[in-house]
């Protein structure tokens, strides 16, 4: 089958790309670049310079290939960036999510997996978070992505369109050192960042209610990310869904554990300072990822310190300590 994956030369989308092709399917990535890069693309997929909200554009890729489903990924996705740039954030994630959704009707086309993610639950969800706790955004990133569920139930529900949304935890590593994550903004480059230049990482509140007061996040490795679209890819091909699954690990680490394991992969030492709490950050984020396992058998592969080494090695920094137990040939065959 052929799949049109948007948003597909950035770090996750180069990560889905790879699993779509080693399941055998034609791939087409669609990516205006903004954040993305030409050289995360594989020479195996069709590559399409694009804006996710030019439906003239799109209506050209449909008229071009015979897609049969379309994997959206092409977003903004920093919490901080979307506070300052709302109108920004809803034009792409929203507007784009519209346009996308237009030209597949359009085009006849009935199959999509969409990048949703854990912002679309709040402070007040409770824990660890299912997919029916309470949904409350604390950020306008969080809010583009629960109005894109929203949409897209809506577009099914008056048509006939067969659809999953992932909600993806915190996604950290690289299957390949080439894949790792280019946007500085996510804590564990952050992380890297302080161990490589000396400069304090600013780790924000250390009175969270949690184990050592640090924010708890479920980390989760984007091969396994890739593999849980892999799934839905086919359950959407199978037969008409309409599902909304966490893709997270369902463990928690805390800030202070991410930089001790940091420590112990690297060999370096994490210099830090403690800043304010923020407000749009809720202190403990943990997937509870029973639907998804229950419902596709879908299971995450990796922990921690497989995330951290992998990161670690696609920075291209000099080893210090042994790195990168992933082989990407095996890592991608095994999806
Ligand atoms: N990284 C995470 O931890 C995480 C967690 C939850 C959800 N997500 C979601 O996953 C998706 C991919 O995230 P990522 O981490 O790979 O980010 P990324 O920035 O690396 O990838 C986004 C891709 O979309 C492209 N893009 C952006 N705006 C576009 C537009 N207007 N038209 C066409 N292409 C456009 C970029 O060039 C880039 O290649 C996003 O939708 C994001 O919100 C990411």
């Amino acid at each position: 089958m052929s799949w049109l994956v948007t948003g597909g030369a950035g770090y996750i989308g180069a990560h889905v790309v790879r699993s779509l092709l080693a399941a055998g399917h034609d791939v087409v990535v669609a990516d205006d670049l903004s954040t993305g890069s030409l050289l995360r693309v594989p020479p195996a997929a069709h590559f399409v310079r694009a804006r996710i909200t030019d439906r003239w554009a799109l209506d050209a890729i449909f008229a071009a290939h015979r897609i049969d489903g379309v994997v959206h990924l092409a977003g903004r996705k920093s919490v901080a960036e979307s506070l300052a740039d709302p109108l920004g954030y809803h034009r792409v994630n929203v507007t784009g999510l519209a346009v996308l959704l237009e030209a597949m009707a359009a085009a006849a086309v009935t199959r999509l997996v969409f990048s949703s993610s854990a912002a679309v639950y709040g402070p007040g969800s409770g824990q660890p978070l299912a997919e029916s706790s309470p949904l409350a955004p604390a950020s306008p990133y969080g809010r583009t992505k629960l109005a894109g569920e929203q949409l897209i139930r809506d577009c099914a529900a008056a048509g006939s369109l067969s659809w999953i949304a992932l909600r993806y935890f915190n996604v950290a590593g690289a299957a390949e050192p080439a894949l790792g994550d280019q946007g500085g903004e996510n804590l564990l480059p952050r992380i890297f960042r302080a161990a490589l230049t000396g400069d304090p990482l600013t780790v924000y509140g250390d009175r969270h209610p949690t184990r050592d007061g640090t924010a708890v996040r479920d980390y989760v490795h984007p091969a396994d990310i890739a593999s849980a679209h892999a799934v839905a890819v086919s359950a959407v091909t199978r037969g008409r869904r309409a599902d909304v699954y966490n893709a997270g690990t369902g463990t928690g680490s805390s800030v202070r554990e991410l930089i001790a394991m940091t420590e112990a992969v690297t060999g370096l030492s994490v210099p830090i300072r403690i800043g304010a709490a923020r407000p749009a950050d809720p202190p403990h984020t943990v997937a509870d990822v029973g639907l998804i396992r229950a419902r596709t058998g879908w299971r995450p592969r990796h922990g921690l310190a497989e995330q951290v080494e992998s990161a670690w090695a696609a920075t291209g920094a000099t080893p210090v300590a042994p790195v990168a137990r992933l082989t990407p040939v095996a890592e991608f065959a095994a999806l």
